[in-house]
């Protein structure tokens, strides 16, 4: 896949972020419509499907399933719901690149099938922690062959699954979605418990799709032999990927763009809530609701961003934003501090480290902790810095190039695509002077 071949960015020092962009489609959505798609009575229509390469294994996984679907096209897919009884075993090990969403949530869903599956992914992938999902779906009688925890995991067929009431160890939304899913399948009730709110689109659409969902504060409840009936599913915008125009608007002198038909559900605007405390000028406008999911245009116009400390009851619904937020930091007058993100080291990367060394490269003080990060705002320099093939690591630094004293490279890019077609081109039209090279 796109991690094969070796891709490096050059950015060029200075620009400033203007005019008006739709980011891709939400990837966590994405995913979601496949899934719970794939598994509903009729056909359900998606539009605005991210066409990424995470996204896009998700839907290969099921196609090998064999469920019918059509596209993407242009950001649209068909897919023919075979029902919650309908998959059928993939003839081969199922692949799923560098994509942690579409393992965890496959792993609950496929736990409740009559049949085997073996799920396997990319380098990065197979280095990630999976007993948070092994575990918790053994409690409930599945039965998974791993790795020490790591990948492969094998699924074996047909074990009876029971529901069961689980505190998550940690927040985190692949986890509470893969016990939900796999709580579809189990005879009686399974209850889910978070220590902080996590984004809650998969209890969003399994509502939208007529599948009784109890949310009470952070306990969330499903009842094991509902159905899923088809409908049709508008992904917004990826707030994930707008961050990237966001924080760069935020730092650069001039700036001001507009990000539209952007999701703003409320576990998911860390980033608004952290860069307007840094002082930075965001207002919204065409708030809407479109699929049970909250959508609005996002203006960001320069303002001079100031150090804080973040606020440790933002850092799940900020979770994928913190490497954007880093290079903001590293922008702002005085001291960023950074706790109770110890998530952060077991992502694509250990986004944690990633940052720091690279912005240390870059000439800024970012010191690393165990569960954060301490940044010292000040000015940003030229270098070669490593992304560790993690997409979000790459684009972060590539907008740090808008308030650079000279040129960056950034290495081993290919896995942009994961989350971000064509960053590059949209990255260029609002203004950064971005350019990639395959080695
Ligand atoms: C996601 C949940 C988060 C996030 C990831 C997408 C999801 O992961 O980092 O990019 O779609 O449920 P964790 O559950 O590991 O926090």
């Amino acid at each position: 896949m796109s991690s094969e071949h070796k891709k490096h960015y050059i950015v060029q020092p200075g620009g400033k972020l203007q005019g008006e962009l739709r980011v891709p489609g939400d990837k966590s959505i994405s995913h979601r419509s496949i899934m719970l798609g794939s598994l509903a009575e009729g056909v359900t229509e998606v539009s605005g499907f991210l066409e990424g390469d995470d996204a896009l294994a998700t839907l290969a996984a099921f196609r090998a399933m064999g469920v019918q679907i059509e596209g993407p096209k242009e950001g649209r897919v068909t897919i023919h719901g075979v029902g919650m009884h309908g998959l059928k075993a993939s003839d081969k090990d199922i692949y799923l690149g560098n994509s942690g969403t579409s393992i965890r949530l496959l792993s609950g869903l496929l736990a409740g099938q009559d049949f085997t599956s073996t799920l396997i992914g990319d380098k990065s992938l197979s280095g990630r922690p999976m007993r948070r999902v092994t575990d918790p779906l053994a409690m409930m009688g599945a039965e998974i062959d791993s790795d020490e925890g790591k990948l492969p995991l094998k699924i074996k067929a047909g074990n009876k699954l029971t529901g069961i009431t689980y505190t998550l160890p940690m927040a985190s939304a692949q986890v509470k979605s893969c016990i939900l899913l796999a709580g579809m399948y189990a005879k009686g009730k399974t209850t889910v418990t978070e220590p902080a709110p996590t984004r809650d689109h998969t209890e969003r659409m399994l509502t939208g799709m007529g599948y009784a969902v109890e949310v009470n504060g952070d306990t969330v409840t499903i009842e094991g032999g509902g159905k899923l009936t088809a409908t049709s599913i508008d992904v917004p915008a990826d707030i994930s990927s707008a961050t990237f125009f966001m924080v760069g608007a935020a730092i650069a002198v001039g700036s001001d763009i507009t990000l539209t038909h952007v999701g703003i559900n409320p576990t998911r605007i860390g980033v608004i809530n952290i860069l307007r405390l840094m002082g930075a000028d965001i207002s919204l406008s065409n708030e809407a609701l479109t699929g049970g999911e909250p959508v609005a245009d996002i203006r960001v116009r320069y303002a001079p961003l100031k150090g804080i400390k973040i606020p440790e009851d933002q850092v799940p619904l900020a979770i994928d934003e913190f490497p954007a937020l880093f290079v903001a930091a590293a922008c702002a007058e005085g001291t960023t501090t950074l706790t109770g993100a110890e998530e952060l080291r077991v992502k694509e990367s250990d986004r944690i480290q990633a940052m720091a060394d690279g912005l240390q490269i870059l000439g800024i003080d970012a010191q690393s902790t165990a569960d954060g990060i301490i940044i010292t705002g000040g000015v940003i320099g030229s270098g070669e810095v490593e992304s560790h093939d993690d997409h979000r690591i790459a684009m972060s630094f590539a907008i740090a190039g808008l308030q650079a004293g000279g040129t960056i490279q950034i290495n081993n890019c290919a896995n942009v695509a994961t989350s971000f077609p064509d960053f590059i081109g949209l990255a260029t039209k609002a203004g950064l002077d971005i350019e990639e090279f395959n080695v």
